[in-house]
């Protein structure tokens, strides 16, 4: 079969059925008829089904939310609609379903592009999760730009899937991490950032959001003065897409990377996005169906992007899942979920703060609503165990990020993540329990 022709002539790549002005259009029309409710997010809480149970007999309280986050009706509605009305391959085959399978898919890929400011959908390549985005970046840009001597700049706040891609291509081709450093409050040092760009720096990676802290880095100023020196910069924005309005066009990242699951959607799809020159010109990644524009014995011609990065089956009704939540929060609106977060967070580090024997890991001005601490006298994962007695679900440990972690003398923490269907009486509820145990632990 000859994928990327047809009976009139070559087919776009990303548009079998639905033209890229449609697509927008369409994203337009529903967001402007899309409920009402912006600066009322906290009533959006009732709208997701796994927050309202009971565990160990305690009204659940998800403050798990760097790990993973809920799902409301309205992802699990579109994602079942799909399966029961639309489901078929993408990107092939002349009939109905196929039809409808590929609009949704390339309806989820406008959905991304709105999300992040990018300026066309074609600027949006889905994988399976911000691991894999990175795995993709490292093998791809990495692999085209990074030599023997050369430096990738990251900052010591990494995620561990934004330190091992890249750690692994330097291992492969003689070249070297340089970590950026963090002061006391845990963000990072600016002059210490600077100092390190060189010629030698070929590639910068940073986190947005650390998943272990919550800072949030100054990741405009960076970007800036890496481009100052023509350095192109990949953004991991795993931590921030569900909690900070995202302008890529704005910010000047060329690459910014997500995952699904972590802003309301299902797991096992994400999305690059990549600057449409810098993504045109990477060589592709995997083989398969779908990225090629010819195939013979001796040669392959491959798709332009985002096709080029996609290869084989998608992961169709993830996809649909995740235009879904896109729409879910832009319908709340960005600005008003982080205005409430804002809030949500001071109100934690407040509560936190005032109980005695609790050590908060990460204080930086500027945060999402994410506290990392340790309490004195006690094991993180005693920690989490019981809080999960009370309800409390937390994450205990390095949280995949552990040179961030020892830059603070700690090989472990409790993290306490929350989103914006999180509530004041949770966080009092919270700190109550917190000292419950710590009297205990003083006993
Ligand atoms: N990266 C996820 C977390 O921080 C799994 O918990």
């Amino acid at each position: 079969m000859t994928e990327a022709t047809g009976a009139t002539g070559p087919l776009s790549p990303t548009y079998y059925f639905l033209d890229a002005a449609r697509a927008g259009r369409a994203e337009l029309s529903r967001f402007r008829t899309d409920r009402g409710r912006i600066g009322d997010v906290g009533a959006a809480r009732a709208d997701f089904p796994a927050l309202h149970q009971r565990i160990n007999g305690r009204p659940l309280v998800w403050f798990d939310n760097a790990a993973t986050t809920q799902k409301p009706r309205a992802v699990l509605d579109a994602m079942t609609r799909f399966y029961e009305r639309d489901n078929s391959n993408v990107h092939r085959g002349a009939h109905t379903l196929a039809a409808r399978a590929t609009d949704a898919y390339e309806d989820a890929r406008a959905s991304v592009a709105r999300l992040l400011g990018a300026s066309s959908p074609d600027e949006i390549v889905f994988v399976r999760g911000t691991t894999e985005g990175v795995n993709l970046l490292a093998a791809t840009l990495g692999r085209s730009r990074v030599g023997t001597g050369d430096e990738i700049v990251l900052t010591t706040l990494e995620h561990h899937a934004n330190i091992v891609p890249w750690q692994m291509l330097a291992q492969s081709v003689g070249a070297r991490l340089r970590p950026v450093p963090v002061d006391d409050t845990g963000q990072v040092q600016l002059d210490g950032y600077a100092a390190l760009l060189s010629d030698r720096t070929k590639i910068v990676a940073l986190s947005h959001v650390s998943n272990a802290l919550g800072t949030v880095l100054p990741i405009a100023a960076m970007i800036a003065m890496a481009k100052a020196r023509g350095i192109p910069v990949v953004v991991d924005g795993a931590q921030a897409v569900a909690h900070l309005p995202v302008d890529v066009t704005a910010l000047g990242a060329d690459f910014y990377v997500f995952s699904g699951h972590k802003i309301f959607g299902p797991t096992g799809i994400g999305a690059v996005y990549g600057r449409r020159e810098l993504l045109a010109a990477l060589p592709p990644w995997q083989g398969g169906g779908s990225m090629i524009r010819d195939v013979t014995f001796e040669h392959t011609s491959y798709s332009d992007p985002p096709a080029r990065f996609e290869a084989g089956t998608p992961s169709v009704g993830d996809a649909v899942g995740l235009g879904a939540a896109i729409r879910y929060v832009l319908g709340l609106g960005m600005a008003a979920i982080a205005a409430r977060e804002d809030r949500l967070a001071r109100l934690l580090t407040d509560v936190l703060s005032d109980i005695p024997r609790i050590r908060i890991i990460g204080t930086a001005a500027h945060k999402v609503a994410v506290a990392s601490f340790v309490v004195e006298g006690m094991r993180t994962e005693e920690v989490g165990r019981a809080l999960d007695r009370c309800g409390f679900a937390v994450r205990s440990g390095h949280h995949c990020a552990q040179p961030a972690l020892r830059r603070f003398g700690v090989e472990s923490t409790v993290r306490a993540s929350l989103a914006f269907y999180n509530t004041d009486e949770e966080v009092h509820a919270f700190g109550a329990a917190l000292r419950d145990l710590t009297r205990l632990v003083r006993r």
